[in-house]
């Protein structure tokens, strides 16, 4: 029997296809930058002598390609829809000028990293000092020096170089723990499976038992508004509610008549024996097991066992699991009894809301019949 061929794991076959995406992804971007190799610098100066004569210094420092604007505002505009690797701006300008530029540019989603050179005289100190508290990098002196000006601009596209280089670490980095945890989960929900069937050895119960029953709980939990995660969680940990019987005598536990009240009493020892299996771990499956385990025979009147917990006092899983445990056990042969029709077990059920069951499990349960019967179909015994 293949267990997890039969289980739906939508997020972790998700997550890792993301994965995989977003390593392709870096690849493809790493090989395209290696092809482009070019730097991209904005330089903005209302002169157009400027322009040419930074242009001209631009290129001079080797793979990088100025683009030029002579209007802050469409500077402005392309910044937006673009990543410079830098920018190179001049103070005294019409409206955007220097600082409005720097400020609005600073704004612009993902943008705070990108070094800008501001150009300006010497002795615009305040200026700088403004220009520094809105997010400029350093300064270019006016007029140009070309030395200065190839020095400064190399400087900071080092910095730029180093900035991109670490963002492509870390999203690998990234992607690496995505994997590892992705790993540890299927190793997780492996053990869990493992156990399963180390009581299935013992139990008359079959393992399409535990199949139907967990997928009949994960679409109760769908039905009535948990998460995700909570249904898949209930999903890994409700085959694990009857695990205790490991610790149940086999005179009692393989006897094919009715149980004496004495064995009986004897019997009811699986929910605890299973809840402390599985109790005290880290694993949230594990922790959520045990739960289900322990409270799985509890009745929404008082009545159940171990612990004759009422109504939402008995954990919410474990009122959910008692509709599609009993359900299934109703419509599935035993050693002491044939399997019962359909119409039967319904009625059981419906008649149950309220005294053995939580009602709005009930109603979650027949609101999700057609796929009950469908999983029926799916998971039948002796396959
Ligand atoms: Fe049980
Ligand atoms: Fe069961």
């Amino acid at each position: 029997m293949c267990y997890f061929g039969g289980m739906e794991d939508p997020v972790g076959h998700l997550a890792a296809l993301h994965c995989l995406l977003s390593s392709v992804l870096i690849c493809l971007k790493l090989s395209g930058d290696r092809a482009e190799k070019m730097h991209k610098i904005v330089i903005i100066d209302d002169t157009q002598i400027n322009l040419t004569l930074m242009s001209h210094l631009v290129q001079k420092l080797g793979d990088c390609e100025p683009l030029c604007f002579s209007e802050s505002a469409k500077a402005l505009e392309w910044c937006r829809l673009n990543d410079p690797d830098l920018i190179i701006v001049d103070y005294m300008m019409p409206a955007p000028d220097g600082l409005e530029f720097t400020q609005h540019f600073r704004a612009l989603s993902g943008k705070t990293d990108i070094p800008l050179l501001m150009v300006t005289a010497n002795d615009h100190i305040e200026v700088r000092y403004r220009a520094l508290e809105l997010g400029a990098n350093d300064f270019l002196t006016k007029p140009i020096d070309k030395t200065e000006f190839l020095s400064r601009a190399r400087n900071m596209l080092a910095l730029r170089s180093s900035q991109k280089k670490l963002a492509n670490h870390a999203e690998w980095l990234a992607c690496e723990v995505r994997k590892a945890t992705e790993e540890i989960l299927a190793r997780e929900r492996e053990i869990v499976f493992r156990l399963s069937r180390a009581a299935e050895y013992r139990d008359p119960e079959t393992g399409a038992h535990i199949l139907r029953m967990a997928h009949y709980s994960k679409h109760i939990a769908q039905n009535m508004g948990l998460s995700q995660l909570d249904q898949d969680l209930i999903l890994e940990a409700a085959p694990m509610h009857d695990i205790g019987k490991v610790g149940i005598a086999d005179g009692i536990l393989l006897k094919p008549g009715r149980l004496t009240p004495e064995e009986f009493e004897i019997m009811k020892h699986h929910a605890q024996i299973g809840h402390d299996i599985l109790a005290g771990s880290a694993s949230p499956s594990l922790q959520t097991g045990a739960a289900i385990a322990l409270a799985h025979h509890e009745k929404f009147d008082g009545t159940g066992y171990p612990h004759g917990l009422r109504g939402e006092d008995i954990p919410f899983f474990a009122r959910i699991v008692a509709v599609a445990d009993v359900f299934d056990a109703l419509t599935s042969e035993r050693p002491y009894k044939p399997a019962w029709g359909l119409e039967r077990a319904v009625a059981l059920i419906r008649d149950g809301a309220g005294s053995h069951f939580d009602p709005g499990c009930v109603e979650a349960f027949f609101t999700r019949w057609e796929n009950i019967l469908e999983i029926r179909t799916r998971f039948q015994d002796g396959e």
